[in-house]
Formats: C-alpha cells, structure tokens, sequence
C-alpha cells in the first residue's frame, strides 16, 4: 500500500513521518522527480527533493516509485522552446541522466504519464507529441529500460480506469507497445474519483483484466476519492468514502496483476485537491492525521472483509 510524498513534509512534520512509516510499504514522489523541480534549467539538475524521499523510504525499508519521466504537466518552459532534433536530445538525456540518477533506489517509474487525449481519440496534443510524433512513447520505455534494467516501467494515466474510448485507447496503445517488444511492464490507473460517480467495480475488474491478458501488471497509482458533491450528514459522508475506497481496493486485492495501491496523499491537511477544489476531504487521514473510515474501509479490501 503506497503513498505520494512530497519531501518538503519529510523535512518539517514529525506527524506526517510517524503515519506515513507506520502504515505505507511504497511511497511515490508526487512532485519532487518530476522533470520540472529536477531540471528546471537545461543542463542543471537538481535531485535534492527526490533524494531525500528516497533516503526516507530506504531508511525505512519502503519500495519507491518514480514519477514521471515525461509528462507535458510538469515540464519546464524551456523544453517547449527546442526543435525536433534538439527535443529528442533532451527527452533523452532527461530520462537517461534522472533513470540512471535512481537505478537501484526505485522499484518502478511512471516513464509517460497522460499521453491519451482525454476522449480517447487519440495521442494528447502536448510538446512531446507535436515535436517528436507519436513513437515518443515508444522511445521513452527503450530509454528508460537502458538506464534502469530492473525498474518496472508503467504507463500512468487518469480517467481510463472504466471501459470506455479512453481507456480503450490506453489498451489499443499498450497492446501495440507490446507487440512491438517495447518493455513496457504495466499501466496504472490513477483512480481520482468522486464519492457521488465513480467506475463501477465490475468495469474496473474487466478493464484491469484485459490489460494483465497483454501480460502486463496494473496498479491503482494516484487514488483520491472527493466526497464534496456527496450529500447527507458527515458521518453519511464520510462512510459513503469508506465503501468506494473498499469497493475498488478490493478489486485491486482480488487481482494477482495488480502490483499495488497509490494514494495520491494520505492526510486531508495535504491534498493537491484542497487546493484547487477545497472541502473534498479526499484521503484516509483528516487533518490531525487521525484515521477516517475510508482508512478501515482500504483495510477490509486488502483483508478480505
Ligand atoms: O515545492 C514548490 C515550492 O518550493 C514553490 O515555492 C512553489 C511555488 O509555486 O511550488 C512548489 O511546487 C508545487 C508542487 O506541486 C509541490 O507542492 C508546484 O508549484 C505545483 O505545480 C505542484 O503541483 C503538483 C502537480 O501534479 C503538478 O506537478 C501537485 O502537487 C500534484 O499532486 C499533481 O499530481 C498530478 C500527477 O503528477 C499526475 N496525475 C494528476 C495529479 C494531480 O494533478
């Protein structure tokens, strides 16, 4: 059971350690290993923030995950400047130097993340894809696979975690990388949902389920589940959170393929969705890092229950 981290926190709250060492096995850096805070000038990189996530999972006996290699949501400005040519160099050396930088401390890496457009009509429109077409994806596993042989390499997406033309997309995509002997090891669903609609269980389970028939693994790898659209008291609420974060961790738990669960945080007090949506309370702890019902709710899943 994973956690995104962010190493700011490592530093400064002894709360946010003590729940997070005591209840995750896999920790994701939600910011700090991405190419904008690690390269943000050409040339200059800056590997501080993800070393100290990685110094804290190893010192602690917990497996890390890598995020992302290459995602048009965090590149810095100067990437959308270069030309084909010099794009390709980049992309390159970006995910050469920052794979090669963590060989050994991490278990795995989200190498592309949100390639898809999100109707699935095709490859997303981002500088990666206009400046290099669509077998940068391709590219990015071989390279990411030369720099690191033992990673597992996932494609990461959101919104594609029920049937439909995205996630159809992401199949038809994944397929073919494989058929193509690209070494792609699996695809993670992110799993941002709301309380009040989210991809029914059965939909998760047979999109999972075609997708460990290409012989690959699957993880959930960003889960948060937004109760402020949900009505009733707060105790309704919050047990209505419970339920879907049990009903779709025990599809995940029922899963030999699916290689883990990712909470995109754990503490309400530390959401990247309080930030822009507020009140969703969307984790497993509140803000005193006390365990809500959703907390018991992921336990059951993974026991069974
Ligand atoms: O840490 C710096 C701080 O030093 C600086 O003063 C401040 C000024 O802007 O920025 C801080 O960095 C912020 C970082 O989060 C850490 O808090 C960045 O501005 C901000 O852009 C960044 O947002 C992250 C976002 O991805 C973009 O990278 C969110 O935390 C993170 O939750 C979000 O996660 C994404 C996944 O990577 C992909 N899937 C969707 C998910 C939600 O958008």
């Amino acid at each position: 059971m994973g956690a995104a981290v962010q190493s700011g926190y490592l530093a400064s709250e002894p709360d946010y350690v003590a729940a997070l060492s005591r209840h995750f096995s896999y920790v994701t850096a939600e910011y700090q290993m991405k190419w904008d805070p690690i390269q943000r000038e050409r040339g200059v990189f800056d590997f501080s923030g993800g070393d100290a996530i990685v110094a804290f999972a190893e010192a602690n006996g917990m497996r890390v995950k890598g995020h992302a290699l290459v995602w048009h949501g965090a590149t810095p400005s100067w990437v959308g400047t270069l030309s084909p040519r010099d794009l390709r160099d980049a992309v390159d050396n970006h995910i050469r130097t920052v794979a090669g930088h963590y060989r050994d401390h991490v278990a795995a890496w989200d190498v592309v993340n949100e390639a898809v457009a999100a109707d699935g009509s095709g490859l997303r429109d981002t500088v990666f894809s206009r400046g290099l077409g669509p077998d940068y994806i391709a590219d990015a596993f071989r390279t990411a696979r030369e720099a690191d042989p033992q990673a597992l390499l996932f494609y990461n997406e959101y919104d594609a975690e029920r049937k439909g033309p995205k996630s159809d997309r992401v199949y038809e995509l994944v397929k073919d990388l494989k058929l193509r002997g690209v070494p792609i090891d699996g695809v993670g669903m992110q799993m941002h949902v709301e309380a009040t609609s989210y991809p029914q269980p059965a939909d998760i389970a047979a999109n999972m389920h075609r997708l460990v028939a290409l012989g690959l693994l699957v993880n959930i790898s960003e889960m948060d589940v937004r109760i402020r659209t949900a009505s009733g008291t707060t105790a309704q609420r919050l047990e209505l959170q419970k339920r879907v974060f049990h009903d779709i961790v025990a599809v995940c738990a029922a899963e030999p393929r699916c290689h883990a669960v990712t909470f995109w945080g754990f503490t309400d007090k530390h959401s990247w969705i309080d930030s822009f949506f507020g009140a969703d309370a969307p984790l497993l702890f509140d803000e005193g890092y006390r365990a809500k019902p959703s907390f018991f709710g992921v336990q059951d899943a993974f026991l069974g229950r």
